[in-house]
């Protein structure tokens, strides 16, 4: 790589102030400023944000309407005595609950996305133990899923790269396989998908139904399969599978949610309503740590009754949060952005399929909406990976940075070691309000950045 190019925009050394940060890795630029789906470095560099931060910048950046929302509740009070109503929670618990499709009615607000799905964890087990199935506390997932770092959650989320240096501390759950999108030779994606099916019930059987709280998964494939969508069938019969054996389902929307796959939430494109929704990343924007977890009526029922939920958080619920939490919503309602996120979505993915495709590392294009992974590998012929050490992923992160793309560590290497002949991957995952010449803009960029790359890399 040239050497100007590696200087000006690959990986920092961590020296100075920038070695007090714990396990940090970031690139050269730093960031000065945002606005729209645009991030501008302090020597006046612009970049389009391809990924939306972590796949969680929904709204455009810098958005004044926020900065008015935190600035009026802050005028009021910070933070609200536990001991005293909390106006703000329950005002975006309200406001939550008219957007959120079927009964989902009860809203429990925290702080981050690993959170809410500990909260849904034990939301799950409480709420059988309220019921009378004190025996029922097992979580099953999919292998290779994602739910987030903390320990209940990496219990759930299945796959050695994240969890083998902390096994001693996780619970043994059941984990089966999600449907596809490269099948078992011999198999169609739906026949797979069946399988998957079958599997969930064969889980629940060695498991013991009378075991089992709850089945978690993500509505459009999280892990190996980035990005896929399965079958409306698959995830109809998953919802009978559940209410046979009085599971609850639990959908992690944590990346799905408010807009992002072009519907409010993702699971309203199987028309298959969940008992508990977890929800983070664009519900605030990152303009604020907020995630939440949503109940439906089944599932608040023994707590409306008088139960106390034994959890909680002193971040829970903060008011400056759910001022923007409720700003979040009436912004994407204002600026119809989930309509945008649908049409503009859809435009994506025919200018990625066209343009992106064509690069022998790119194996597939996936997902719906303005979430789209694509898979990224070293030879989509034969499907191997660029090998560990090469540091493939920074550097075509730091070949985004020159042509003006900042893009999302695909965690290639120690983090996520590839699985299962499955490329990685990159997430093109732009703010909601993105237009059609910002996507022409992101797809040359991004075309010109690969065929760098790759004559970098010689393949
Ligand atoms: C599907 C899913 N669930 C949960 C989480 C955890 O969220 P957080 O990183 O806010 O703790 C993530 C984060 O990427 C995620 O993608």
């Amino acid at each position: 790589m040239n050497s100007e190019v590696e200087e000006k925009f690959g990986p920092r050394k961590l020296e100075g102030m920038w070695s007090h940060v714990f396990s940090y890795h970031p690139f050269k630029p730093v960031l000065d400023r945002a606005e729209g789906i645009y991030l501008y470095d302090t020597d006046g560099n612009r970049y389009i944000d391809v990924s939306g931060g972590p796949i969680a910048i929904n709204l455009g950046h810098g958005d004044k309407r926020i900065n008015a929302a935190i600035a009026k509740q802050l005028e009021k009070f910070a933070y609200c005595h536990p001991t005293l109503s909390n106006q703000p929670r329950a005002e975006y618990c309200e406001r939550v609950s008219q957007i959120t499709p079927w009964d989902l009615n009860a809203v429990f607000p925290v702080s981050g996305g690993s959170l809410a799905v500990e909260t849904a964890i034990k939301l799950a087990r409480q709420y059988h133990v309220e019921k009378g199935n004190v025996q029922k506390y097992k979580i099953i997932t999919c292998h290779e899923s994602y739910h987030g770092l903390t320990l209940g959650a990496l219990s759930a989320a299945g796959g050695p790269g994240y969890q083998s240096k902390f096994v001693p501390y996780l619970h043994p759950w059941p984990h089966i396989h999600q449907p596809s999108a490269r099948p078992p030779a011999g198999m169609s994606t739906d026949e797979y998908a069946k399988f998957c099916n079958y599997e969930l019930e064969e889980a629940i059987h060695y498991a013991g139904a009378q075991n089992v709280a709850a089945f978690m998964a993500t509505p459009v494939s999280a892990g190996e399969d980035y990005g896929f969508v399965a079958p409306k069938k698959y995830w109809q019969k998953v919802r009978e599978i559940c209410d046979k054996y009085d599971i609850l389902l639990i959908s992690d929307e944590v990346v799905t949610g408010f807009g992002r796959t072009g519907k409010w939430f993702g699971m309203e494109h199987h028309d298959v309503k969940p008992d508990i929704m977890v929800t983070g990343k664009g519900i605030s924007s990152l303009y604020a740590p907020l995630a939440a977890v949503i109940a439906s009526d089944k599932v608040n029922e023994p707590f409306a009754k008088g139960a106390a939920f034994i959890h909680g958080f002193t971040n829970q619920g903060h008011p400056v949060a759910c001022a923007v939490g409720k700003a979040v919503i009436d912004i994407i309602e204002q600026d119809g952005l989930i309509e945008n996120s649908a049409e503009v979505g859809s435009y994506l993915h025919d200018q990625a399929e066209k343009r992106l495709l064509k690069h022998i590392t790119i194996a597939d294009v996936r997902g719906l909406g303005m979430h789209m992974p694509i898979e990224f590998v070293m030879n989509k012929e034969t499907m191997e990976f660029f090998p560990v050490g090469s540091n493939a992923e920074r550097k075509l992160q730091t070949f985004g940075l020159k042509n003006g793309l900042v893009l999302y560590a695909t965690l290639y290497g120690p983090r996520r070691p590839a699985a299962h002949q499955r490329g990685l991957p990159l997430f093109i995952n732009p703010p909601l309000c993105i237009t059609r010449e910002q996507v022409d803009d992101l797809i040359d960029r991004f075309d010109t950045t690969l065929t760098e790359f790759e004559a970098e890399m010689g393949v």
